[in-house]
């Protein structure tokens, strides 16, 4: 289903993210926001963020937390702590959580995420919903923490030309496009609602590979999508193209016209406001609700943990705690009169 009526073409989506039209655009954003009430309600959705660990195998060229960066702290959450951050979700209401992490592929690590998942799962009688944003991973692996208990799986894409994925990335098997590609179909296989994504205003895209991205999402029939700008970081290779991307400003327009686009081309899914639209504006995020988007990944990591876990530079709240972080996104949302819904998976509604 989707409310265009028919599958627009690369060139029509082009043209609604690079149009000069302010009324066309906001006619845009409204119909986004009509979707999204008409498609999936008026609720937003909340996933509290567990930041597991920052060790990371991986060398992406526009990320903070690759292995090439030694200024960076590793850290891996213990056990207990990890409890402790989902039960935190679990009392404070958000129906699910997100436990995020670097890659890797070592049996300690899928273990101890196996371990993880049964637990919570358990600690929470079954209800808390469990997302896993881990990375690639054999098939096994996914069905594995599947079969512990894991429903949904976060896995961007990063850009789906692959000529792009391969200007942002090593050139080296660690970093393959084909199987970045492959693992969303593993992942598919395994049983999960599966999410992808890609990064905004990077160095060398152009706006037809922006639309390239919007349909593969509908060509893939993803049921998750988390987007957001690129932002610098300094300790990247990717920094020295810097004066090569969008304004800021720029940026953060051209991602919400992203997220109001997709809105139309899927109205079922779930479409996250994302920390990085955060980072360009204190509002960025309830302004991604306004245009179509309906979940919200509140952090519940430590501020001890959350300096060692900058992906960009000047990731908002550095000092907050959980606690701080939900009244804060809470006191946002309520401004905006955007409604909550407390204990609900709120899952994508799409049959595939
Ligand atoms: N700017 C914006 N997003 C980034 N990510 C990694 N580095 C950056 C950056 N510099 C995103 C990637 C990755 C997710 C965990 O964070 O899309 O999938
Ligand atoms: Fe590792 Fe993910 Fe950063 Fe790549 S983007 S270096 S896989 S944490």
């Amino acid at each position: 289903m989707d409310v265009f009526g028919y599958l627009p073409e690369k060139e029509e989506l082009a043209h609604w993210l690079t149009t000069e039209d302010a009324e066309a655009v906001s006619g845009l954003f409204a119909a986004a926001l009509a979707a999204r009430k008409a498609y999936r309600g008026s609720k937003v959705y909340l996933r509290g963020l567990i930041e597991l660990s920052n060790i990371c195998v991986k060398d992406c060229l526009y990320c903070g937390l690759r292995s090439s960066n030694r200024d960076v702290q590793r850290y891996e959450l213990e056990d207990e702590k990890v409890y402790s951050e989902a039960m935190f979700a679990w009392k404070e209401h958000y129906g699910s959580l997100v436990i995020q992490s670097g890659e890797r592929t070592d049996a300690r690590f899928v273990d101890r995420i196996t371990r993880l998942v049964r637990k919570i799962k358990e600690l929470s009688s079954g209800r808390l919903g469990i997302t896993l944003s881990c990375g690639e991973q054999r098939p096994e692996v996914y069905r594995e923490w599947f079969e512990a208990g894991a429903h949904r799986y976060l896995l961007r894409i990063e850009s789906s030309d692959p000529d792009l994925y391969r200007k942002i990335h090593p050139d080296n098997p660690k970093h393959s496009f084909d199987r970045r590609l492959a693992c969303l179909g593993y992942l598919r296989d395994a049983g999960y609602k599966v999410g992808t994504g890609v990064m905004i205003g990077l160095p060398f895209q152009t706006p037809m590979q922006l639309a390239g991205d919007l349909l593969f999402f509908k060509n893939i029939d993803v049921d998750m999508v988390g987007m957001g700008p690129y932002l610098e970081h300094d300790r990247t290779p990717l920094y020295a193209f810097r004066n090569r991307i969008p304004s800021p400003e720029r940026r953060l327009d051209l991602s919400l016209r992203m997220v109001a686009l997709l809105r139309l081309l899927m109205p079922e899914i779930n479409i996250a406001a994302t920390t990085a639209m955060q980072v360009l504006d204190p509002l960025g995020r309830e302004k991604a609700i306004m245009a179509g988007a309906n979940v919200i990944m509140p952090n519940m990591t430590d501020p001890e943990n959350r300096e060692s876990y900058q992906i960009y530079n000047n990731k908002p709240g550095l000092k907050d705690d959980a606690a701080i972080t939900k009244s804060r996104i809470v006191e946002n949302l309520a401004a905006a009169g955007i409604s909550i819904g407390w204990d609900e998976w709120g899952d994508s509604q799409k049959v595939h």
